[in-house]
Protein backbone atom coordinates (compact mmCIF):
# COMPACT_ATOMS: atom_id res chain seq x y z
CA UNK A 1 0.00 0.00 0.00
CA UNK A 2 0.96 3.43 -0.43
CA UNK A 3 2.62 5.82 2.52
CA UNK A 4 0.01 8.54 2.86
CA UNK A 5 1.38 11.72 1.93
CA UNK A 6 2.30 13.63 4.60
CA UNK A 7 2.23 17.32 4.51
CA UNK A 8 3.29 19.92 7.30
CA UNK A 9 0.70 21.81 9.08
CA UNK A 10 2.21 24.93 8.59
CA UNK A 11 2.81 23.70 4.59
CA UNK A 12 -0.84 23.18 4.28
CA UNK A 13 -1.47 26.46 5.60
CA UNK A 14 0.61 28.22 3.30
CA UNK A 15 -0.84 26.49 0.63
CA UNK A 16 -4.54 27.17 1.89
CA UNK A 17 -3.47 31.01 2.03
CA UNK A 18 -2.02 31.18 -2.12
CA UNK A 19 -5.97 30.82 -2.52
CA UNK A 20 -7.81 32.56 0.15
CA UNK A 21 -5.48 35.45 -0.57
CA UNK A 22 -6.67 35.35 -4.64
CA UNK A 23 -9.73 36.34 -2.73
CA UNK A 24 -8.84 39.48 -1.10
CA UNK A 25 -7.13 40.91 -4.28
CA UNK A 26 -10.29 39.76 -6.15
CA UNK A 27 -12.53 41.55 -3.77
CA UNK A 28 -10.34 44.97 -4.14
CA UNK A 29 -10.43 44.94 -7.60
CA UNK A 30 -13.78 44.38 -7.92
CA UNK A 31 -14.64 46.94 -5.57
CA UNK A 32 -11.53 49.91 -7.61
CA UNK A 33 -13.15 48.85 -11.31
CA UNK A 34 -17.09 49.82 -10.27
CA UNK A 35 -15.15 53.62 -10.14
CA UNK A 36 -13.05 52.78 -12.96
CA UNK A 37 -13.24 55.79 -15.47
CA UNK A 38 -15.00 58.26 -12.90
CA UNK A 39 -12.21 60.70 -12.31
CA UNK A 40 -12.35 59.79 -8.49
CA UNK A 41 -8.71 58.56 -7.11
CA UNK A 42 -9.75 58.78 -3.71
CA UNK A 43 -13.03 57.20 -3.66
CA UNK A 44 -11.85 54.29 -5.82
CA UNK A 45 -9.02 53.73 -3.43
CA UNK A 46 -11.49 53.76 -0.85
CA UNK A 47 -13.40 51.27 -2.36
CA UNK A 48 -10.55 49.00 -2.80
CA UNK A 49 -9.06 49.36 0.73
CA UNK A 50 -12.14 48.66 2.44
CA UNK A 51 -12.94 45.36 0.39
CA UNK A 52 -9.56 44.08 1.04
CA UNK A 53 -9.71 44.67 4.93
CA UNK A 54 -12.77 42.99 5.16
CA UNK A 55 -11.32 39.87 3.34
CA UNK A 56 -8.49 39.92 4.99
CA UNK A 57 -10.04 39.67 8.04
CA UNK A 58 -11.59 36.96 7.20
CA UNK A 59 -8.46 34.92 6.65
CA UNK A 60 -7.16 32.41 9.60
CA UNK A 61 -4.28 34.56 9.75
CA UNK A 62 -2.78 36.33 12.97
CA UNK A 63 -1.41 39.39 10.49
CA UNK A 64 0.24 42.51 11.02
CA UNK A 65 -0.24 45.28 8.08
CA UNK A 66 3.71 46.16 7.60
CA UNK A 67 3.01 48.20 4.20
CA UNK A 68 -0.05 49.97 4.43
CA UNK A 69 -2.09 53.20 3.44
CA UNK A 70 -0.22 55.32 5.90
CA UNK A 71 0.26 55.82 9.46
CA UNK A 72 -2.19 55.66 11.72
CA UNK A 73 -2.97 59.24 12.14
CA UNK A 74 -3.32 59.29 8.37
CA UNK A 75 -4.79 56.25 7.48
CA UNK A 76 -8.00 55.21 9.31
CA UNK A 77 -7.86 51.94 7.11
CA UNK A 78 -4.67 49.42 6.69
CA UNK A 79 -2.41 51.38 8.32
CA UNK A 80 1.05 50.32 9.43
CA UNK A 81 0.93 48.58 12.20
CA UNK A 82 -2.89 47.41 11.81
CA UNK A 83 -4.41 44.03 13.30
CA UNK A 84 -5.61 41.76 10.10
CA UNK A 85 -7.07 38.38 10.09
CA UNK A 86 -9.43 36.18 12.94
CA UNK A 87 -6.43 35.22 14.58
CA UNK A 88 -6.36 31.64 14.22
CA UNK A 89 -3.33 31.04 12.04
CA UNK A 90 0.17 31.78 11.84
CA UNK A 91 1.63 35.32 12.51
CA UNK A 92 2.05 36.64 9.38
CA UNK A 93 3.46 40.56 7.69
CA UNK A 94 1.37 42.00 5.18
CA UNK A 95 2.57 44.35 2.56
CA UNK A 96 -1.11 46.29 0.49
CA UNK A 97 -1.75 48.08 -2.34
CA UNK A 98 -5.01 47.75 -2.66
CA UNK A 99 -5.30 49.94 -5.56
CA UNK A 100 -1.33 50.34 -7.47
CA UNK A 101 -2.28 52.99 -10.20
CA UNK A 102 -5.14 55.28 -8.65
CA UNK A 103 -4.61 57.71 -11.42
CA UNK A 104 -4.68 54.78 -14.15
CA UNK A 105 -7.70 53.57 -12.21
CA UNK A 106 -9.79 57.05 -12.82
CA UNK A 107 -9.06 57.40 -16.06
CA UNK A 108 -9.57 53.90 -17.14
CA UNK A 109 -6.01 53.71 -18.22
CA UNK A 110 -4.12 50.28 -18.91
CA UNK A 111 -2.27 48.73 -15.54
CA UNK A 112 -4.05 49.21 -12.18
CA UNK A 113 -3.94 46.57 -9.99
CA UNK A 114 -4.57 45.35 -6.59
CA UNK A 115 -2.26 43.70 -4.76
CA UNK A 116 -0.64 42.53 -1.65
CA UNK A 117 2.52 40.08 -0.17
CA UNK A 118 2.54 38.07 2.93
CA UNK A 119 5.32 36.82 4.76
CA UNK A 120 6.15 35.18 8.03
CA UNK A 121 6.21 37.63 10.46
CA UNK A 122 9.04 39.92 10.76
CA UNK A 123 10.38 39.30 7.37
CA UNK A 124 8.87 42.01 5.35
CA UNK A 125 10.88 45.00 5.21
CA UNK A 126 9.12 47.68 7.49
CA UNK A 127 9.44 50.57 3.97
CA UNK A 128 8.37 54.22 5.06
CA UNK A 129 6.19 55.62 2.44
CA UNK A 130 8.81 57.46 0.68
CA UNK A 131 10.52 56.72 -2.70
CA UNK A 132 13.01 54.16 -3.34
CA UNK A 133 15.77 53.90 -6.23
CA UNK A 134 15.25 50.76 -7.75
CA UNK A 135 17.35 48.65 -10.51
CA UNK A 136 16.15 45.35 -11.36
CA UNK A 137 16.52 42.25 -14.05
CA UNK A 138 14.52 38.83 -14.55
CA UNK A 139 15.98 35.46 -13.25
CA UNK A 140 18.66 33.76 -15.10
CA UNK A 141 21.47 36.27 -15.39
CA UNK A 142 25.22 35.79 -13.18
CA UNK A 143 24.81 37.62 -9.90
CA UNK A 144 26.20 41.17 -9.99
CA UNK A 145 24.72 41.42 -13.42
CA UNK A 146 23.57 44.78 -12.34
CA UNK A 147 24.59 47.42 -9.65
CA UNK A 148 22.48 50.53 -8.78
CA UNK A 149 25.39 52.35 -8.04
CA UNK A 150 26.26 52.08 -11.35
CA UNK A 151 25.92 54.11 -13.92
CA UNK A 152 22.56 53.29 -16.58
CA UNK A 153 24.62 52.82 -19.37
CA UNK A 154 27.27 50.46 -17.89
CA UNK A 155 23.84 48.45 -16.73
CA UNK A 156 22.82 48.14 -19.74
CA UNK A 157 26.36 46.80 -21.09
CA UNK A 158 26.29 44.04 -18.60
CA UNK A 159 22.86 43.16 -19.06
CA UNK A 160 23.16 43.11 -22.92
CA UNK A 161 26.62 41.10 -22.40
CA UNK A 162 25.14 38.48 -20.22
CA UNK A 163 21.92 38.33 -22.43
CA UNK A 164 23.99 37.54 -25.51
CA UNK A 165 22.49 40.27 -27.58
CA UNK A 166 24.11 43.94 -28.58
CA UNK A 167 22.48 47.23 -26.11
CA UNK A 168 19.78 47.50 -28.82
CA UNK A 169 18.36 43.83 -27.91
CA UNK A 170 17.63 45.18 -24.38
CA UNK A 171 14.56 47.43 -23.34
CA UNK A 172 14.28 49.13 -20.54
CA UNK A 173 11.38 50.48 -18.55
CA UNK A 174 11.04 53.61 -16.37
CA UNK A 175 7.90 55.73 -14.83
CA UNK A 176 7.44 58.88 -17.01
CA UNK A 177 8.68 61.51 -14.65
CA UNK A 178 10.76 64.67 -15.31
CA UNK A 179 13.27 62.74 -12.47
CA UNK A 180 14.33 60.13 -15.02
CA UNK A 181 15.04 62.45 -17.89
CA UNK A 182 18.91 61.88 -17.82
CA UNK A 183 18.69 58.40 -17.05
CA UNK A 184 15.99 57.75 -20.38
CA UNK A 185 18.94 59.83 -22.41
CA UNK A 186 21.72 57.53 -21.06
CA UNK A 187 20.02 54.95 -21.49
CA UNK A 188 18.58 56.27 -25.23
CA UNK A 189 22.01 56.26 -25.61
CA UNK A 190 23.03 52.74 -25.93
CA UNK A 191 20.95 51.97 -28.43
CA UNK A 192 18.82 50.60 -25.52
CA UNK A 193 15.17 51.39 -26.33
CA UNK A 194 12.88 52.60 -23.45
CA UNK A 195 9.57 51.82 -22.68
CA UNK A 196 7.86 54.77 -20.10
CA UNK A 197 4.99 54.24 -18.15
CA UNK A 198 2.60 56.89 -16.67
CA UNK A 199 2.49 55.15 -13.49
CA UNK A 200 2.08 50.89 -12.21
CA UNK A 201 5.79 49.90 -10.81
CA UNK A 202 4.71 47.18 -9.38
CA UNK A 203 3.80 45.84 -12.35
CA UNK A 204 6.79 47.57 -14.21
CA UNK A 205 9.41 45.58 -11.80
CA UNK A 206 7.36 42.56 -12.19
CA UNK A 207 7.11 42.66 -16.10
CA UNK A 208 11.63 42.25 -16.54
CA UNK A 209 10.30 38.52 -15.54
CA UNK A 210 8.04 37.86 -17.99
CA UNK A 211 9.36 37.31 -21.07
CA UNK A 212 6.21 38.57 -23.07
CA UNK A 213 6.34 41.50 -22.13
CA UNK A 214 10.01 41.96 -24.18
CA UNK A 215 11.29 44.21 -20.88
CA UNK A 216 14.72 43.32 -19.71
CA UNK A 217 15.14 46.06 -16.84
CA UNK A 218 13.74 48.28 -14.72
CA UNK A 219 15.32 51.43 -13.58
CA UNK A 220 14.89 54.43 -11.53
CA UNK A 221 12.41 56.23 -8.63
CA UNK A 222 9.49 54.93 -7.51
CA UNK A 223 7.09 54.54 -4.31
CA UNK A 224 9.41 52.30 -1.20
CA UNK A 225 6.00 50.17 -0.81
CA UNK A 226 5.99 49.64 -4.25
CA UNK A 227 9.21 48.53 -4.23
CA UNK A 228 8.78 45.84 -1.18
CA UNK A 229 5.59 44.82 -2.86
CA UNK A 230 7.69 43.91 -6.41
CA UNK A 231 10.90 42.26 -4.22
CA UNK A 232 7.67 39.87 -3.12
CA UNK A 233 6.97 38.90 -6.80
CA UNK A 234 10.69 38.46 -7.55
CA UNK A 235 11.47 36.56 -4.31
CA UNK A 236 8.49 33.77 -5.73
CA UNK A 237 9.65 34.04 -9.77
CA UNK A 238 13.49 35.01 -9.53
CA UNK A 239 15.63 37.80 -10.90
CA UNK A 240 17.48 40.52 -9.08
CA UNK A 241 16.47 43.53 -7.39
CA UNK A 242 18.74 46.32 -5.84
CA UNK A 243 17.04 49.19 -4.21
CA UNK A 244 17.85 52.53 -1.59
CA UNK A 245 15.10 54.56 0.39
CA UNK A 246 15.14 58.06 -1.12
CA UNK A 247 15.84 59.47 2.24
CA UNK A 248 16.57 63.31 1.36
CA UNK A 249 15.28 65.50 4.41
CA UNK A 250 15.39 65.31 8.42
CA UNK A 251 12.03 64.45 8.26
CA UNK A 252 12.04 61.25 5.71
CA UNK A 253 15.44 59.99 7.88
CA UNK A 254 13.52 60.80 11.24
CA UNK A 255 10.59 58.42 10.07
CA UNK A 256 12.39 56.03 8.19
CA UNK A 257 14.51 55.67 11.78
CA UNK A 258 10.76 55.18 13.65
CA UNK A 259 10.32 52.32 11.41
CA UNK A 260 13.29 50.84 12.28
CA UNK A 261 16.09 51.28 9.12
CA UNK A 262 19.11 52.07 10.86
CA UNK A 263 21.27 52.43 7.88
CA UNK A 264 19.62 55.21 5.48
CA UNK A 265 22.14 54.36 2.78
CA UNK A 266 21.52 50.75 3.01
CA UNK A 267 21.55 48.85 -0.56
CA UNK A 268 18.97 46.28 -0.08
CA UNK A 269 18.63 43.02 -2.16
CA UNK A 270 15.72 40.98 -2.47
CA UNK A 271 16.66 38.92 0.23
CA UNK A 272 16.81 41.99 2.72
CA UNK A 273 13.04 43.69 2.19
CA UNK A 274 11.54 39.85 1.96
CA UNK A 275 13.79 37.68 4.48
CA UNK A 276 12.18 34.56 3.90
CA UNK A 277 9.33 32.79 2.17
CA UNK A 278 6.33 34.92 1.06
CA UNK A 279 3.24 34.86 -1.30
CA UNK A 280 2.37 37.39 -3.89
CA UNK A 281 -1.05 38.19 -5.29
CA UNK A 282 -2.23 40.76 -8.26
CA UNK A 283 -5.62 40.83 -9.26
CA UNK A 284 -6.29 43.23 -12.51
CA UNK A 285 -8.36 46.36 -12.19
CA UNK A 286 -7.99 47.71 -15.80
CA UNK A 287 -6.76 45.54 -18.46
CA UNK A 288 -2.69 45.47 -18.43
CA UNK A 289 0.28 44.27 -20.30
CA UNK A 290 0.30 41.55 -16.74
CA UNK A 291 -3.42 41.15 -16.64
CA UNK A 292 -6.99 41.34 -17.56
CA UNK A 293 -9.26 44.13 -15.64
CA UNK A 294 -12.30 43.25 -13.69
CA UNK A 295 -15.19 42.57 -16.61
CA UNK A 296 -18.80 43.73 -15.42
CA UNK A 297 -21.10 40.78 -17.70
CA UNK A 298 -24.87 40.04 -16.90
CA UNK A 299 -25.05 38.13 -14.19
CA UNK A 300 -21.41 37.63 -14.29
CA UNK A 301 -18.06 39.30 -12.84
CA UNK A 302 -14.55 38.01 -14.11
CA UNK A 303 -11.15 38.56 -12.99
CA UNK A 304 -7.96 37.63 -13.77
CA UNK A 305 -5.33 37.54 -10.72
CA UNK A 306 -1.84 36.05 -10.34
CA UNK A 307 -0.74 34.24 -7.47
CA UNK A 308 2.82 33.21 -6.61
CA UNK A 309 4.27 31.24 -4.14
CA UNK A 310 8.26 31.36 -3.52
CA UNK A 311 8.53 28.07 -1.32
CA UNK A 312 7.75 26.23 -4.54
CA UNK A 313 8.22 29.31 -7.24
CA UNK A 314 4.94 28.06 -8.60
CA UNK A 315 2.61 31.01 -10.05
CA UNK A 316 -1.32 30.66 -10.79
CA UNK A 317 -3.23 32.83 -12.94
CA UNK A 318 -6.80 32.48 -11.51
CA UNK A 319 -9.52 33.39 -14.13
CA UNK A 320 -12.74 33.83 -12.23
CA UNK A 321 -16.42 34.01 -12.78
CA UNK A 322 -18.57 35.59 -9.83
CA UNK A 323 -21.82 34.65 -10.27
CA UNK A 324 -22.89 35.97 -6.58
CA UNK A 325 -20.47 38.64 -5.86
CA UNK A 326 -22.68 40.96 -4.10
CA UNK A 327 -24.36 38.00 -2.12
CA UNK A 328 -20.81 37.22 -0.31
CA UNK A 329 -19.80 40.38 -0.38
CA UNK A 330 -20.82 41.84 3.13
CA UNK A 331 -19.62 40.87 6.19
P1 LIG B 1 -0.53 55.25 -6.50
O1 LIG B 1 -1.37 54.09 -6.86
O2 LIG B 1 -0.36 55.39 -5.02
O3 LIG B 1 -1.00 56.50 -7.17
O4 LIG B 1 0.96 54.95 -7.03
C1 LIG B 1 1.20 54.89 -8.41
C2 LIG B 1 2.70 54.98 -8.68
O5 LIG B 1 2.89 55.16 -10.07
C3 LIG B 1 3.52 53.80 -8.20
O6 LIG B 1 3.43 52.67 -9.01
C4 LIG B 1 4.89 54.38 -8.14
O7 LIG B 1 5.77 53.65 -7.32
C5 LIG B 1 4.62 55.78 -7.62
O8 LIG B 1 3.28 56.08 -7.99
C6 LIG B 1 5.55 56.82 -8.16
O9 LIG B 1 5.31 58.03 -7.49
P2 LIG B 1 5.16 59.43 -8.23
O10 LIG B 1 3.85 59.43 -8.96
O11 LIG B 1 5.16 60.45 -7.13
O12 LIG B 1 6.31 59.58 -9.16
Amino acid sequence: MASPITVQPNLLLERILTIEIVRVTERAAVSAARLRGRGQEKAADQAAVDAMRRELNKLPIDGTVVIGEGELDEAPMLFIGEQVGNKSGPKVDIAVDPLEGTTLCAKNMPGSIATLAMAEEGTLLHAPDVYMDKIAIGPGYPKGTIDLDAPPEQNILNLARAKGVKPDGITAILLDRPRHADTIAAVRKTGASVTLITDGDVAGVIHCAEPKTGIDIYLGIGGAPEGVLAAAALRCIGGQMQCRLVLDTDERRERAEKMGIKDPRKKYEIEDMVRGDCLFAATGVTDGPMLSGVKFAKGVIETETVVMRSVTGTVRRVQAEHRQFDKFHLD
